[in-house]
């Protein structure tokens, strides 16, 4: 794809309204001045170190930072634990009785743990998990949805130094499977299922089915099962047990293991450029110091705000800006099991005038969606508490900032359009709500200690105002990822190959503009992100081509006016198939049920042939300019070059 992402460089850097930080936020922010950015440049080690010092150790590290490229160690010698950090530091002062998770299930039951609740049960769970035979290092596979045993789980790994791999809920069994066998994961975490839009989406039955797919691949010893809905449910015994009957019986108290600073934290699978997933590893020290530092400043978090990031904590967003960042920080967290649309598409402000939320943090898909709905909507609610909006995942379109600014935020919050990745861990690119003056569309400029620029292919920055280029971080981070799990070679030629070992190649089209604001385009591979989520091309193809009547498919993401981009398909059928409405609706389902229904195309053509270079090679580039209906680019090097052509009226004629 073309450096621009796909996105109109031009109109972007037409825009021209700015929004100041309102005198009154800024004079309450931990951030008022532009001087940090400096004073982390100076030194930005020592700048970290400050960071990692907020933080409670076992042991202080010796070192800050170790560089091979493309490997960093970050604060070697250092010995913590995160759930120390998220919980036992918060009890023993006077946030112990403060809301650590405000919980609101879909069908409108809540439940509130405090710090010292979150303490109890984390300790339990611990010791439920050891009890079972997990010990240090062993990866704990989580398939759970919006539930506070998730937090309750996650914590409870990292107090016995077992790495998490949580599966996002809305995965079907295959993609679990092939997470956990990837992971060698041999416990599961899951429920008896959960609510989505007055539906028990059954999740052990998903399980189970995960499980009978790994037979004879992967053991797994224990599969501990929440019950959230109550319904029935399959058990096997000797391998399933409840997670209520396990807490009953555990020891109070566990002792946190002391971990060292490069200790693995987690695991999260995100898409690549290939079929396979990969498993991006995170750290404990590094990890922990990058988001609690961005959410102390990125969201200006005081003590008595109430902060909802409306994400799931499948995703790496619910991970560092659900769970670690604000829970390190002893915020109150806000967390909703459900649709955003349900029962009505004003629930999500029924949820922030309920609990008085002070910070929203959304995916722009979201906001359009809530944009297409209408301003009744949230004009039904008093929200007058908020007081800061966060945007990730994806670029904002200007409308969708603007509308967000208005009609949200009342036109007095700051905004903050975050720019991250799985393997970031934490924000790189963001305003600092209390400084920076916000156009919209932006990310603004990179968090202090961040080192960004955009390349051209050979490596040379693209001189601010000029056209597009890739996105760059020229200096190790301490919330980067340490690798792909299993995977070295991977590692290195998918994110240290570009440019050099030095340089961390994202895979983001992106500009800066003449005051070093950066806009970031979208992707330049074969990723795409659908609603927020991030899918990959290959992925989509390789679960097309398992049904038995697709001979070869090529997925594109064609864009899409609410959720960004969608998936879809061009398909070359078996001898003897026929294209039908009814075989398009069964490969879409097919998808559905392989990946998840995230995945599944918008649409699917059935094709004579596919646009192929003499080596057999597709290309996809062609296909796109047919979906977004630009001149078609060089066809000379193709073996048949009518094909495009051919395409491009099957896809009109539809
Ligand atoms: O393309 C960028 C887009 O989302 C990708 C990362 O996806 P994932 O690892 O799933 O993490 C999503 C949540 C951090 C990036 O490569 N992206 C994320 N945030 C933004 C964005 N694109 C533009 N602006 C953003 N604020």
């Amino acid at each position: 794809m073309a450096a621009d992402g796909g996105r109109p460089i031009d109109a972007l850097l037409k825009e021209e309204r700015r929004f100041a930080p309102p005198e009154a936020f800024r004079a309450r922010a931990h951030v008022k001045d532009e001087s940090v950015y400096e004073e982390a440049e100076r030194d930005p080690e020592a700048y970290w170190a400050r960071w990692a010092e907020e933080l409670e150790w076992f042991r202080k590290w010796d070192k800050v930072l170790e560089w091979n490229p493309p490997h960093a160690k970050w604060f070697l010698g250092g010995k913590l634990n995160a759930s120390v950090n998220c919980v036992d530091r918060h009890i023993r002062g006077p946030r112990r009785n403060k809301a650590a998770i405000i919980w609101e299930g879909e069908p409108g039951d809540t439940r509130t743990l405090t710090y010292f609740d979150l303490y109890r049960e984390v300790n339990k769970f611990a010791n439920v998990l050891k009890s079972l035979g997990v010990k240090k290092g062993d990866r704990v596979t989580l398939y759970l949805p919006m539930i506070p045993e998730l937090p309750i789980a996650m914590l409870a790994c990292a107090r016995i130094g077992a790495p998490h791999s949580v599966v996002f809920a809305g995965f079907s069994p295959q993609a679990l499977a092939s997470r956990m066998e990837d992971a060698g994961s041999r416990f599961l975490v899951t429920c008896d299922g959960y609510y989505r839009r007055g539906k028990v989406v059954p999740l052990k039955a998903q399980a189970d089915e995960a499980l009978r797919l790994l037979a004879g691949k992967q053991d797994v010893e224990a599969v501990v099962v929440v019950r959230r809905t109550g319904d029935e449910v399959p058990f096997t015994p000797g391998r399933d047990r409840w997670w209520h009957e396990l807490m009953d019986q555990a020891e109070r108290l566990c002792p946190p293991e002391v971990m060292d600073a490069e200790d693995m934290l987690f695991m999260m699978y995100t898409s690549g450029t290939t079929g396979r997933p990969k498993g991006i590893v995170h750290t404990t020290g590094g990890y922990l110091t990058g988001v609690y530092a961005t959410t102390k400043w990125v969201f200006d978090l005081h003590e008595d705000d109430v902060y909802w990031c409306m994400a799931d904590i499948g995703w790496i967003t619910g991970h560092s800006y659900i769970v670690y960042g604000p829970l390190a920080n002893g915020a109150t967290v806000v967390m909703y099991e459900g649709a955003p649309d349900w029962p009505d598409k004003d629930r999500p402000w029924v949820i922030v005038e309920k609990y008085g939320v002070t910070i929203f943090y959304t995916a722009p898909t979201a906001i359009r969606a809530f944009a297409a709905d209408g301003p009744e909507y949230p004009r039904r609610h008093d929200l007058s508490s908020l007081r800061l909006l966060g945007s990730v995942g994806e670029p904002i379109n200007p409308e969708a900032w603007m509308w967000y600014h208005e009609h949200i935020g009342g036109g007095r919050c700051p905004i903050v359009d975050t720019w991250w990745q799985t393997e970031t861990g934490a924000i790189m690119i963001t305003p600092l709500p209390g400084v920076t003056v916000t156009k919209p569309g932006s990310a603004t400029r990179p968090f202090p200690g961040i080192k960004a620029a955009v390349l051209d292919d050979q490596g040379n920055p693209v001189p601010p105002g000029q056209g597009g280029g890739y996105l760059a971080i020229l200096r190790p981070w301490p919330s980067m990822l340490r690798g792909i799990w299993g995977d070295e070679e991977r590692y290195v030629n998918t994110y240290w190959s570009k440019w050099g070992r030095d340089i961390y190649y994202p895979g983001d089209g992106a500009k800066v503009d003449e005051d070093g604001y950066f806009w970031v385009l979208g992707r330049v591979d074969d990723v795409m992100n659908v609603a927020g989520h991030r899918l990959s091309t290959m992925e989509i193809e390789s679960a097309l081509v398992s049904h038995p009547a697709v001979a070869e498919a090529a997925v594109i993401a064609a864009p899409h006016e609410l959720r960004g981009q969608v998936p879809v398909a061009f398909v070359i059928l078996e001898a003897g198939r026929q294209g039908s409405p009814e075989l398009e609706a069964e490969l879409k389902e097919h998808v559905a049920k392989v990946i998840s229904p995230i995945a599944r195309p918008d649409r699917v053509l059935f094709v004579p042939d596919l646009p192929k270079t003499r080596s057999g090679k597709i290309m996809r580039r062609l296909l796109r300019d047919i979906v977004e209906g630009r001149e078609l680019g060089d066809t000379t090097t193709l073996r048949d070059p009518e094909v495009p052509e051919q395409l491009r009226r099957m896809y009109a004629a539809r």
